[in-house]
């Protein structure tokens, strides 16, 4: 993906909708019916007027491709461009846009467009006099073609700052600047931009299916580490450390960390120690690591005694998390990522864990959908709250627990299966303190079993093992461990406890 075409009727707010969109992913912001008029030396009404709507479309055209011009990466000089809402009725442009990049169309309700567009008599020719009819006709005319489509938002009874939000959600674009600037992207991995001797760092599993076209393409070298949680350690941190000198990277050099929440973890923190930092961009190749892991700039590795004891905050220079690399998961790794993707929804998004309710075949079928959500949620917390000093906390939702039960598994239970225990149990617990109802305990527990999640802590796992990990984990304070307890679906509070033995 490169530029973003907002498209559609007149009076579909693309010039107020692109204006905001450029100010929060940091994008120029162009308007093609200004680009014209200025070719032209005069206004839209003229051009028609003098010289026709043909004329004006070979106009069109021509400002279209100027405009494009030759952006050959995903960040290199993208644009957003409001389209005029006949501009791609020429299948030429069409096809260029779409060559060129990622086209929304915004569509509203007739009384929705009238009441914006009543106020501006005579900017738009092509409905001149008797609007209300002319519109309608324009619509009906049109009708096939603005449904022809597939990415679609509807502007309606929202204002402009909730269209452009949801708007990023659909065209799967974020940028932070909260912790240090960068872009997150929903897209083709061979949107990668060109790099200065970068190094693909990956493990055995990945490997087999996503290295060799990956690194053809870029002409990268490549370190592959054992897969596992059990090797996210110091040892294999140096093993990478040690890439990195034995591959010549520099200060200017970058990392490329494909994989899933442990190879991004570990990438991460190597690039952020070696020569006192060096870039690394994320390509996560798992759900769990494209909707939590890759997000958010934490970094590091396990120690015999808990999950990321060692690490930092190191965020990556860009994420593009490419939904059909998820086609090689196994059907368990990709249940796991689930459990974070309830998770999300349990936080702050009530459509997304309906989503989740729909089960794993839907959730097969609409892979870059939930995707992108579910990215969206986190994407908000830690926007808010880099370094969780307050509201970030919210997304340790069933890890207090799951954190635990995964290390005194030994790591039998995947990163997701170990949240999904701990979500319930923490769930359970909420309703017992009068936090949440029982309903909203049935709701979390039906859905994470329908996905094929687990739900309960083994029988034969001792909780005082459980216990002393729970201190362990990074999330304690003196006194008390806090919880991220959920309330409803929707909204979770923070709650300091004391009684471990309780939460059990
Ligand atoms: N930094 C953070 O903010 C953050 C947040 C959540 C989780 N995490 C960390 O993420 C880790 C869990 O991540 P994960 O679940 O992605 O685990 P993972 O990285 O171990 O990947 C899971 C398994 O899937 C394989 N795999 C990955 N992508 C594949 C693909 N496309 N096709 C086939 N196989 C593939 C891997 O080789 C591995 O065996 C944990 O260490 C956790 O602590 C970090």
């Amino acid at each position: 993906m490169k530029h973003i075409f907002l498209y559609g009727p007149p009076g579909t707010g693309k010039s107020t909708l692109g204006k905001l969109l450029a100010r929060s992913l940091k994008l120029a912001f162009i308007d093609l019916d200004r680009v014209i008029e200025t070719n032209a030396g005069m206004s839209i009404p003229q051009i028609m007027e003098q010289q026709g709507e043909t004329a004006f479309r070979d106009m069109e055209t021509a400002a279209l491709k100027e405009l494009v011009g030759h952006a050959s990466s995903v960040t290199d000089s993208h644009k957003i461009i409001a389209l005029g809402g006949g501009a791609l009725l020429r299948n030429e442009n069409r096809d260029y846009a779409e060559a060129n990049g990622k086209i929304l169309l915004l569509m509203a309700e007739l009384p929705t467009l009238l009441n914006r567009i009543q106020h501006e008599p005579g900017k738009r020719p092509l409905l001149a006099g008797d609007l209300k009819n002319k519109l309608a006709a324009l619509l009906e005319k049109r009708k096939e073609h603005y449904n022809s489509f597939t990415l679609k938002h509807h502007v309606d009874n929202k204002p402009s700052e909730q269209n452009a939000r949801e708007a990023q959600i659909k065209l799967g674009r974020h940028h932070l600047s909260a912790m240090g600037e960068y872009d997150i992207i929903v897209g083709q991995v061979f949107n990668l931009p060109s790099l200065q001797n970068p190094i693909i760092v990956t493990d055995e599993n990945v490997a087999k299916h996503h290295l060799e076209k990956i690194q053809t393409l870029f002409n990268a070298k490549s370190v592959i580490v054992p897969a596992g949680e059990e090797h996210k350690n110091l040892e294999t941190v140096s093993r990478l450390w040690k890439a990195f000198l034995e591959n010549g990277l520099d200060r200017k050099s970058a990392v490329i960390a494909l994989g899933g929440g442990v190879i991004g973890d570990m990438t991460g923190f190597a690039a952020s120690t070696y020569m006192r930092g060096i870039d690394w961009i994320g390509v996560p190749t798992t759900l769990l690591s494209m909707v939590d892991a890759s997000l958010g700039g934490k970094t590091g590795f396990d120690l015999p005694e808990g999950k990321n004891l060692i690490g930092s905050f190191h965020p990556p220079k860009l994420v593009i998390a490419d939904p059909s690399l998820l086609l090689t998961l196994t059907d368990r790794e990709l249940r796991s990522g689930m459990a974070e993707v309830v998770k999300h929804g349990i936080i702050s998004d009530p459509d997304l864990f309906a989503m989740c309710q729909q089960g794993m075949d839907w959730v097969k079928s609409n892979l870059e959908e939930v995707v992108k959500r579910a990215m969206a949620v986190k994407i908000k917390v830690i926007e808010e709250d880099p370094y969780e000093k307050g509201d970030r906390a919210k997304l340790n939702l069933g890890h207090t627990i799951g954190h635990a039960v995964e290390l005194v598994s030994k790591f039998e239970l995947r990163h997701g299966e170990a949240i999904a225990i701990g979500t319930a149990a923490e769930a359970r617990y909420a309703a017992r303190v009068g936090l949440a109802s029982q309903s909203t305990v049935e709701a979390i527990e039906s859905t994470l079993s329908a996905l094929g999640l687990p739900i309960q802590i083994p029988a034969e796992m001792p909780r005082g093992k459980i216990i002393q990990a729970m201190r362990v984990d990074k999330k304690k304070n003196a006194k008390s461990i806090r919880f991220a307890l959920p309330v409803e679906i929707g909204r979770v509070e923070l709650v300091n406890v004391d009684d471990l033995e309780e939460v059990l």
